[in-house]
């Protein structure tokens, strides 16, 4: 009787492990699977962009915009009010005496429907403004610097804030939440990071709540998630216009997976963007959504169910409500992902991919950039200037790069950025020597 309930236990427990790797394997967290290096044998993006002059593309532009907002993403959140509340020194000797770290409390909008967040700034000392890097991520400012007494989510201290633990920097890689501050500072970069589910919630349901109180004359609310904190950028940008600190043309904005796809947004709609990290955006960012690898729009809105039992929850209030009508025929989406990372153009961006990150299909974010090189080429630049995959080639406009692995932020992925930003952003490729005002090149 003992043996048969220990039996029982340990097949409830193996068929348990056997669930969660499905639906793992399934987002592709675990990346059992990888993604195809063949573009050639995939249906071309349609719409084939048909602009062969600049004019041409730009008298185009605002009106592709609105079909994005309409049918994608909702309105951009025009005209809410920005207010820096309060500035605060946090530590004057940052990263051993390298630089400072402050921290930020804006507010957008106002009255009832006001919304505020922290923003966690590291600047190298430096005589001359350094380049800026904003990184909006899942993690709160405490796992972005751990140590730091930062103001932990919903108030108090980081320092009983318990910061992320160790089995998700398993999955998701070293540097998930982590900032690998001192390779930014050895490249002379300042780093700001901000939590966007402080700012607009990143659930279903209380999500559309927010947004719908971030009305007022002359204001428009956002209906989805992703062009909201992609406005969060921009807030950022003007809480810190006029610092003397920083270079207000060498200001880059940086995302992870969902908010990789905001940072594509904000860099469509703020043009002082200088250049975009855009790092597994996948869906709703630089992947095309009708592809047959990868998610889709009705995953994407509706969730799933694994093993007919256990249900995987969808991401509905990313998006406006409209896309959800294209739910069960994605074919009939009158326009793609090319055309979005066109509206970026001519702002450098570089699309970060994993090879077993199937979920954010690394093939047709691709074939995506193929379609759009066009573009930057009208305005002059080199576009995507590499043959294949994977033939990174850090100094293009439009860069993609492709490593091993799965869904996660590694030090090959930091290494990759800081050589694409280093190109994008010249000014950042310096040591900054506060003692005598020199710059000296980089290791
Ligand atoms: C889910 C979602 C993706 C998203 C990812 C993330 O996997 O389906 O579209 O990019 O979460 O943000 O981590």
């Amino acid at each position: 009787m003992t043996l048969f309930l220990k039996l029982g236990g340990w097949l409830i427990r193996i068929l348990a492990a056997v669930i969660l790797l499905v639906m793992l394997t399934n987002c592709t967290m675990l990346g059992l699977n990888y993604a195809s290096l063949d573009v050639d044998n995939k249906p071309d993006a349609r719409p084939q962009i048909e602009a062969t002059t600049l004019a041409e593309w730009e008298s185009g532009r605002d009106a592709l915009i609105e079909t994005f907002e309409d049918l994608v993403y909702g309105p951009w959140p025009e005209g809410q009010a920005v207010t820096l509340v309060s500035r605060t020194m946090i530590d004057e000797g940052f990263a051993g005496g390298r630089g400072t770290l402050e921290e930020l409390l804006i507010e957008v909008g106002a009255g009832d429907g006001a919304r505020r967040f922290h923003v966690a700034l590291a600047l190298p000392d430096s005589d001359t403004p350094v380049p800026l890097i904003i990184s909006q991520t899942f993690s709160s400012n405490c796992g972005a610097f751990p140590g730091a007494t930062l103001t932990a989510p919903g108030g108090g201290d980081c320092a009983d804030h318990e910061t992320v633990p160790g089995f998700v920097e398993a999955i998701f890689g070293e540097f998930i939440a982590l900032v690998p501050i001192d390779q930014y500072f050895d490249r002379g970069y300042g780093y700001a990071t901000w939590q966007a589910g402080e700012f607009i919630p990143d659930r279903q349901g209380e999500a559309q709540t927010v947004m719908n109180t971030m009305v007022g004359d002359g204001v428009t609310a956002p209906t989805g998630t992703l062009a909201g904190w992609g406005y969060g950028f921009s807030a950022i940008i003007d809480a810190l216009e006029g610092d003397p600190s920083i270079d207000a043309d060498a200001i880059a904005v940086m995302g992870h997976s969902r908010h990789a796809k905001s940072a594509m947004v904000a860099a469509v709609y703020d043009r002082r963007i200088a250049a975009v990290v855009s790092h597994q955006s996948g869906f709703g960012g630089a992947a095309a959504s009708r592809s047959d690898t990868g998610e889709t729009v009705e995953r994407m809105v509706e969730g799933a169910r694994a093993l007919g039992v256990l249900r995987m929850e969808g991401y509905p209030h990313w998006f406006a409500p409209e896309f959800a009508d294209y739910a069960s025929h994605a074919e009939d989406l009158p326009i793609d992902q090319h055309q979005f990372i066109a509206l970026v153009a001519p702002t450098p961006m570089l699309l970060g991919n994993g090879r077993r990150d199937v979920w954010s299909d690394p093939n047709s974010t691709y074939r995506m950039a193929e379609a759009a090189d066009p573009v930057y080429e009208l305005y002059g630049t080199d576009g995507l200037d590499q043959d294949g995959m994977q033939d990174f080639n850090a100094e293009a406009t439009l860069s993609y790069f492709l490593r091993p692995g799965g869904h996660s932020i590694t030090q090959r992925d930091i290494d990759a950025f800081l050589e694409f930003l280093d190109a994008a952003m010249p000014q950042g490729n310096q040591v900054p020597d506060a003692s005598n005002g020199d710059s000296l090149p980089s290791q």
